[in-house]
């Protein structure tokens, strides 16, 4: 088992701590549009500055190339303001005599913004140089960016291989190792995994790994219609990857050769346009018409992939199962959801959801709260759910 450093042995009082965060949030109008990321690294930041820490954030927004005001982190911090209810300073560049100065005003238990660290192109580039410069303005770094741990940038690893920082994770990354841990190194069984989307193409790594770790495997999204093409059915004008149903066709023989459970829809709904509210029918997914798109999953299949949880212990989720964006092709999923959270709510299922898109769906349907642990990772969680170690999180491992 992997071991890390522990913020509660951190000495932090007088300390410049520098906390890595991931304050890359939806914009809409110059205004943080969705504050997820802010409220689960709230915590860190507050717990860290009653303790008498100089707390100075670092993120990156967006992908600039170069400084650019529309990435500017500065409408964000005023956001983190409101939400630790605590001032919050702002310095408008993340090194140089601009960061030094703001640093050097600091007292203890100031909170301290830094702009976006992408204004310097040396951050991507992992540049050791621009890394000693970041830990140069710290005597204390606290990594609590998971959704950017995917990330092999200055800011995120070459800050701690570079530097003498003692590294720490933060309150939200050690939430979400511990939830892998939960889900991958020591679950109980029998585990489901729920895998959904559009494509095939960027899960096959996923598949893979879970394959080879859970007992069910359900398979949701467009990228189901690319198994049943490869079961010999007909889709109509669905969306399915035809370069990839041979990989479909594998992927199905090595769940059978592993004994594993593979689950694909029995029914669907389909249209005959992707819109808001257009005429639908429910049909067996051996009677697709030449004009249908299957949009979401049928009820017969709802029924069964609950039946599924209802004998899981551990749940493992990523990806919707229908085009969520338009209703009514968002019920599956959700009706899906709220079996989930109700079984993990009556003690009887450990669930874990991540990804853009599924969490979109899960606070939409207002389950998000009901499940054990939804990550605030995207592509991060994608990544860590393929069996790979995050360069974000290798840096913190203690040896
Ligand atoms: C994310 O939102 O995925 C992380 O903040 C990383 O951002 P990126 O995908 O632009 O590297
Ligand atoms: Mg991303």
């Amino acid at each position: 088992m992997k071991s890390f450093r522990t913020l509660d042995d951190a000495g932090v009082k007088g300390k410049r701590v520098l906390v890595r965060v991931d304050l890359n949030v939806p914009m809409h109008d110059g205004k943080v549009s969705d504050a997820t990321r802010i409220k689960e690294i709230a915590p860190t930041i507050t717990e860290l500055a009653d303790r008498g820490g100089r707390i100075i954030l670092l993120s990156h927004l967006g992908r600039p190339k170069g400084p650019d005001p529309k990435s500017s982190l500065k409408p964000v911090a005023a956001e983190v303001a409101k939400i630790i209810k605590r001032p919050v300073a702002f310095a408008a560049d993340c090194v140089g005599p601009k960061a030094q100065a703001a640093i050097a005003a600091m007292k203890d238990g100031d909170v301290l913004c830094l702009e976006n660290t992408r204004f310097h192109p040396e951050e991507e580039q992992n540049d050791k140089e621009f890394a000693r410069k970041l830990a140069a303005l710290g005597d204390v770094f606290v990594e609590d960016a998971f959704s950017a741990a995917h990330r092999a940038h200055a800011s995120i690893t070459a800050i701690v291989t570079e530097s003498d920082l003692p590294a720490y994770p933060g309150r939200a990354m050690k939430a979400e190792l511990e939830a892998i841990e939960r889900a991958f190194e020591r679950p109980e069984h029998p585990v489901t995994a729920i895998v959904g989307g559009a494509k095939v193409s960027t899960k096959l790594e996923l598949l893979g790994n879970l394959l080879a770790k859970v007992e069910t495997l359900i398979i949701g999204g467009a990228m189901a219609n690319t198994f049943l093409v490869a079961q010999g059915k007909a889709v109509g004008k669905s969306l399915y990857e035809a370069e990839l149903v041979q990989t479909a066709s594998d992927i199905m023989a090595k769940a059978r050769s592993l004994g594993r459970e593979l689950v694909l829809p029995v029914d669907a709904v389909v249209a005959t346009k992707l819109a808001d509210n257009v005429p639908s029918r429910v049909v067996s997914v051996d009677a697709v018409g030449a004009t249908d798109m299957i949009l979401d999953i049928g009820p017969l299949t709802v029924e069964h992939v609950i039946s599924v949880l209802a004998r899981t212990k551990t749940l493992v989720w990523n990806g919707p199962f229908g085009a969520f964006e338009h209703e009514p092709f968002d019920n599956g999923t959700i009706e899906v959801a709220e079996a989930a959270a109700e079984l993990t709510a009556a003690g009887k299922l450990v669930s874990f959801a991540g990804g853009g898109d599924t969490v979109a769906v899960l606070n939409a349907a207002a389950v998000t709260d009901r499940l054990t642990h939804v990550s605030t990772g995207g592509g991060a969680f994608l990544e860590a759910l393929e069996g790979k170690t995050l360069p974000g999180v290798k840096v913190l491992i203690v040896p």
